[in-house]
């Protein structure tokens, strides 16, 4: 039976569609079945960085519309793929979105939904399918309030486990003074920490190539070890 797991953050740009490729293939090198779904419609992305967009035929939408098969619209590979409809529909409803993600349950471990920038009905309408939530922030306050409204949201949705992740870290920024630190960004969201991942500019190149970073480049690591704690196995939160 596959966790649900939304991805969110309140704020555009975040990392939100980054980390669910990062994150699913880190599962998938620890031998779990991953499905993502990226729910950012009319606005796909996630198809870009998994390098699948050739293959893109139908989506979740023309899925749950019944416009064609469960085996057309998903995208097998080392990580299963389902791309986002193109327009919302008033048939996207919060029962029959939960529906359609649940159907896919028990052929997965994990099943990420990568949702919108916003906390209207393009949050709301997968947050009701999740079991879990990720809220992603960079440490500009900003987007870390952003976050935090997300985060309200999510909680307004029923979803209890939600952690944070803190995207485009740096250890030394070039404007210290108007970014937060790490406590700062846990304080200003109220959300348990998950992990940190580096700002690393192996991830800006892969969103265009679509394949993963190198195993040993900093955010590959990060990712890596967020993997091994949705898990549950414990692993130090930052690498030495
Ligand atoms: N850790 C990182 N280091 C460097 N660049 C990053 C990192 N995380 C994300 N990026 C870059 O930031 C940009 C935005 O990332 P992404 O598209 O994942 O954000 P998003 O939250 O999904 O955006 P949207 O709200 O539009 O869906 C991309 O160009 C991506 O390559
Ligand atoms: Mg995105």
């Amino acid at each position: 039976m596959a966790q649900i797991i939304l991805v969110a953050s309140g704020k555009g740009g975040s990392g939100k569609s980054t980390f669910v490729s990062g994150i699913s293939n880190a599962l998938a090198d620890l031998g779990k079945k991953v499905l993502a779904a990226d729910c950012d419609i009319g606005l796909r992305s996630l198809d870009l960085m998994f390098g699948v967009t050739e293959n893109v035929v139908f989506d979740w939408g023309d899925l749950l519309l019944e416009r064609c098969t469960r085996e057309q619209a998903l995208i097998k590979g080392r990580v299963d793929f389902l791309a986002a409809p193109r327009s919302f529909d008033d048939a996207f409803t919060t029962e029959n979105v939960s529906k359609l993600f649940r159907s896919f349950s028990d052929d997965y471990d994990y099943i990420f939904l990568d949702a919108p920038a916003g906390i209207d009905r393009g949050l709301t309408v997968p947050a009701a399918a999740a079991d879990r939530a990720i809220v992603i922030s960079t440490a500009d306050f900003v987007c870390v309030r952003s976050c935090a409204r997300a985060f309200e949201e999510l909680r307004r949705a029923k979803i209890e486990d939600i952690r944070l992740v803190i995207n485009m870290f740096e250890v030394k920024p070039a404007c210290k003074r108007k970014l937060l630190n790490i406590d700062q960004c846990i304080d200003e969201t109220g959300v348990q920490l998950i992990g940190v991942i580096p700002r690393d500019i192996n991830i800006s190149f892969s969103s265009v190539t679509g394949k993963s970073p190198e195993a040993d480049a900093p955010s590959s690591l990060a990712f890596n070890r967020i993997a091994m704690r949705i898990t549950g196995k414990r692993v130090p939160l930052i690498c030495e």
